[in-house]
C-alpha cells in the first residue's frame, strides 16, 4: 500500500485529495499548521496528522520519512496577501518549498508533486501553456515560479522525481475558508449579500472542479514522468459576469452585484491549454461548470456555520 504525505492536507485541495487517496487505498499522512486549513475537514478520516510548519526542518524531515511520495500543497495562496506581505509569501512559498525538497532528497523520496498556478505566467497572452516564458506580475506569481524552478532543479541536479502542476482557478467542497471567487460569491448568496465584482467583470478565468484536479494529482503521483510541468485546467474561459449568471441559475436565488476596483496583480484574461496533460498524463476534466457548481452549492448549504465562514 503506497504512503503519501500531503502538506497542507487540511486545506481546500488537501481535504478533497485526502479523501480521494483514501478511497484509492493509499495510506495518508498530513502535515499542516492550520493557518488557513480547518481541522474539522479531517474529522473522522483514517490518516496520520502531523501538526507543524513546513518551515521547520525537523518537522519536514519527520513528515516525509518513509513516504512513497509527497504532494506539496501548503503555501501562502493569496495574490492580494502577497502584495501586502511579499516577504512572508517568499518565505513560505520559496523557502518552505526548498525545505521540503531538501527533506525529500535526503530521505530518497521517489515522487514530489508541486502545486503551482498560472500566476507565474502573469502577463502572457492566453491560453496559458507549458512552453510560454513566465512573466509574473505579482509576488505570489514570483514565489510560485521560484518553487517550480527548485522542483525542476532538484530533478535536474539530483534526479528527485518532481512534477509541477499549474492549477487553474479551483472551486468545490471544503472551500469555505478560501478567498476564491466561487467560494466568496456562494457565501454571499447564502447570506443574502451582493456579489462584489472587481472591475467590470469581463476578466476571465478557467474554473476547474477540485475533484477533477485531485484526479490529476493522483495520476502525477502514479506517473513515471519527472522534471515535467503541466497545466491542469479545463481549457474553457468564463468571465466573472458569466459566473454570476451561472450562480443565479444553480442557487435559484435573486443575485445582486456591486462593482469595486480592479485589484493589483490581477490577470485580465486567463485560461489554459490542456493538451499536454491529456497526452502525457492521460488526464481530462470530466465535470461541467454547472455540475461542479451544483456540488459546491450543496456543500455550502450543508454548512450550518456558513455565516461565520
Ligand atoms: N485554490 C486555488 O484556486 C488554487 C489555484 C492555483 C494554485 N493553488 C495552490 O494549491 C495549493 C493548495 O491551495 P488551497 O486552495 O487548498 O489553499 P488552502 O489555504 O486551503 O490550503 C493551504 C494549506 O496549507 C496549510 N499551511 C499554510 N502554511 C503552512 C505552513 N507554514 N506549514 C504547514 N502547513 C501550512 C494551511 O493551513 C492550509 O491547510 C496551494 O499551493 C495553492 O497555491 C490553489
Amino acid at each position: 500500500m503506497k504512503k503519501i504525505c500531503i502538506t497542507g492536507g487540511g486545506g481546500f485541495v488537501g481535504a478533497n485529495l485526502v479523501r480521494l487517496l483514501l478511497q484509492e487505498g493509499y495510506t495518508v499522512r498530513v502535515l499542516d499548521n492550520f493557518t488557513t486549513g480547518q481541522r474539522c475537514y479531517l474529522d473522522g478520516l483514517n490518516i496520520e496528522l502531523i501538526e507543524g510548519d513546513i518551515m521547520d526542518e525537523v518537522v519536514s524531515a519527520t513528515a516525509v520519512a518513509g513516504m512513497d511520495g509527497v504532494v506539496h500543497l501548503a503555501a501562502q495562496t493569496s495574490v492580494p496577501d502577497s502584495v501586502e506581505n511579499p516577504f512572508y509569501d517568499c518565505q513560505l512559498n520559496v523557502l518552505g518549498t526548498l525545505n521540503l525538497l531538501e527533506a525529500c532528497r535526503q530521505a530518497n523520496i521517489p515522487r514530489f508533486v508541486f502545486a503551482s498556478s498560472n500566476a507565474p505566467l502573469g502577463r502572457q497572452l492566453p491560453p496559458a501553456h507549458e512552453e510560454q516564458a513566465p512573466l509574473p506580475i505579482s509576488p505570489y506569481g514570483a514565489s510560485k515560479l521560484a518553487g517550480e524552478g527548485y522542483c525542476l532543479a532538484y530533478h535536474g541536479t539530483w534526479g528527485l522525481g518532481t512534477i509541477v502542476l499549474r492549477f487553474a482557478n479551483l472551486y468545490g467542497p471544503f472551500s469555505g475558508h478560501t478567498k476564491g471567487v466561487v467560494a466568496q460569491f456562494l457565501k454571499n448568496v447564502a447570506t443574502g449579500r451582493p456579489l462584489e465584482v472587481h472591475g467590470d467583470g469581463q476578466q476571465t478565468r478557467d474554473f476547474i472542479y477540485v475533484v477533477d484536479l485531485c484526479r490529476a494529482i493522483l495520476l502525477a503521483l502514479e506517473s513515471e514522468l519527472c522534471g515535467e510541468l503541466f497545466q491542469i485546467a479545463t481549457g474553457t474561459e468564463t468571465s466573472i459576469l458569466e459566473l454570476t449568471e451561472q450562480l443565479a441559475e444553480v442557487t435559484q436565488q435573486a443575485i445582486t452585484r456591486t462593482h469595486g476596483k480592479r485589484r493589483l496583480g490581477d490577470i485580465g484574461q486567463n485560461y489554459s491549454a490542456v493538451s499536454k496533460a491529456a497526452e502525457r498524463l492521460h488526464w481530462q476534466p470530466t465535470t461541467s461548470l454547472k455540475a461542479g457548481l451544483n456540488e459546491t452549492w450543496a456543500w455550502f448549504q450543508s454548512k450550518e456555520d456558513i455565516r461565520r465562514m
